[in-house]
């Protein structure tokens, strides 16, 4: 369905994401020209405000997240935003947000950013007040369910009243600049696709390291642990788009028709190739920090690290293991990927002594933005005494490539993408669903083993058996 929506009605507008990322992308976006003049915004949620006071709540947010050369569109933009106050659990209430919604010209976009309790009441309201017709779409913030079934309750819900085509689950890891660029780098250059296969690939890692701990979020983070809250959802993404094969188009279709086949093809874990930790007291960054149960205010048995060794059974990839490993508390802030390529299959330096190590290709996502390829070079010399090789990178800081365009935040894609209707960078229901089919397998196993996290002290890559989970494969995490 294309439209652009002159229509933005926001879920949750008071919470914090909306403070963070929502309110922050869009008014960025309007100083940039790129809003639609038209566009007018319904926020809503059940603090009693006004217009008024929301736009007052509004502009203390962004005084406080938007950096200080982003805040000069703050007055504009305030004139664009509406409040109406809704307890979502009350039918009632529907109306009066319809009316403010009042009839879009061309359509309405809606983004659902608040409990998943209140989902179902939600979609609910929305359909009795019509507000889910053909020129509505909705994008949907995680997180959607904790399980397979839970989810797939969650997507019928929805599809009572909104067709896929119209269904927006975002992962804002696939708003990131530098995880669209992994397609470009892979599509858009010739010389890694024929490499890019079990043949010269010996195992991939992906890293997505957290300084952070529970940040306030006891009740959602403890029911949730970072297997369900980072690998669901960000990490398999990042697998999938690492690993599948390459679609006919940049189009919303042909890319997720090739990621779900990734997932799908996900080996179901052995016991002994997932190791999971909960972080204690330590120190980071130079800071002291207490332990998670600390934080939380009691023992428990949520995971904050998770480490796997995953495969994909298909041809491409039959062989290669995926270590995959998320974490809070860790030492430093980093996600990556690293692709371990084999060695040469015969070294004709072997006889001067040389030693030749295999290439490796670091594509660093967050917060270092870079691409680095590891190359063998000689040594310069006679070589009388042996020919020497070394390794040497191959590196672009892509902020030094791109000095001048603007770095944009993951949201302010995603919330221009739904506006426009563009699902590209969208999850569709299969992707989901084949998600959480793998997570469930794990979770099972955990629950048959009996496993708990073991401890590992804040500041830390982890528990030890993380680092022997890869190096009994004689496989180094990559720091
Ligand atoms: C969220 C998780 O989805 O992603 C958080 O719920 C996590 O626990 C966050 O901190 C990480 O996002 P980013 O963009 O900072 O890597």
């Amino acid at each position: 369905m294309s439209f652009t929506a002159d229509r933005l009605l926001l879920f949750g507008a008071t919470g914090d994401l909306a403070q963070r990322m929502l309110l922050p992308s869009l008014c960025a976006l309007d100083a940039d020209g790129l809003l639609d003049p038209k566009l007018e915004i319904v926020g809503t949620a059940r603090s009693e405000l006004d217009d008024a006071g929301y736009r007052q709540f509004a502009r203390a947010a962004l005084e406080k997240f938007l950096p200080p050369e982003r805040r000069g569109g703050i007055a504009v933009f305030l004139n664009r935003l509406r409040y109406q106050t809704l307890d979502a659990n009350d039918m009632s209430g529907f109306g009066a947000v319809a009316k403010k919604v009042g009839t879009p010209e061309r359509g309405l976009a809606i983004f659902l950013s608040t409990a998943p309790s209140l989902f179902e009441a939600t979609i609910a309201g929305l359909a009795a007040s019509g507000l889910a017709g053909p020129n509505v779409r909705i994008g949907l913030e995680k997180p959607l369910g904790t399980d397979l079934e839970s989810s797939r309750h969650i997507n019928d819900a929805v599809a009572q009243a909104f067709s896929e085509d119209r269904i927006f689950r975002i992962d804002h890891y696939l708003g990131k600049e530098t995880v669209q660029n992994l397609l470009a780098l892979r599509f858009a250059n010739v010389m890694f696709e024929p490499l890019w296969n079990a043949a010269h690939i010996d195992h991939v890692q992906i890293t997505v390291a957290e300084t952070v701990g529970l940040e306030g979020r006891v009740s959602f983070y403890d029911g949730a642990g970072a297997l369900r809250d980072m690998v669901q959802n960000h990490m398999l993404q990042l697998l999938a788009l690492v690993a599948m094969e390459p679609p006919v188009s940049y189009e919303a279709t042909a890319v997720r028709d090739e990621k779900v086949k990734v997932l799908r093809s996900l080996r179901l874990v052995a016991p002994d190739e997932t190791v999971t930790g909960q972080y204690t007291a330590g120190a980071v960054g130079g800071q002291a920090v207490p332990g998670y149960a600390d934080e939380l205010g009691q023992s428990s048995d949520t995971e904050t690290f998770v480490a796997i060794k995953a495969h994909l059974d298909n041809w491409r990839w039959k062989g290669v293991p995926f270590y995959l490993r998320t974490g809070k508390r860790l030492p430093r802030r980093t996600t990556e990927i690293m692709i371990q390529f084999r060695r040469v299959p015969h070294s004709i330096f072997a006889g001067k002594g040389a030693q030749s190590q295999p290439n490796r290709l670091v594509i660093g996502i967050q917060p270092e933005e870079n691409i680095t390829l590891s190359l063998m070079v000689k040594v310069p010399g006679l070589d009388r005494d042996g020919l020497r090789l070394r390794q040497v990178p191959l590196n672009i800081a892509l902020p030094d490539v791109f000095a001048g365009p603007q770095r944009r935040i993951a949201y302010e894609r995603l919330l221009l993408d739904l506006i426009e209707g563009d699902q590209t960078l969208f999850v569709r229901r299969d992707e989901v669903e084949a998600q959480w089919d793998w997570i469930d397998g794990i979770r099972a196993s955990w629950a048959v083993h009996g496993v708990t996290p073991q401890p590992y002290g804040a500041g830390n890559w982890g528990p030890t058996s993380a680092i022997a989970l890869a190096a009994r494969d004689g496989v180094n995490w990559h720091e």
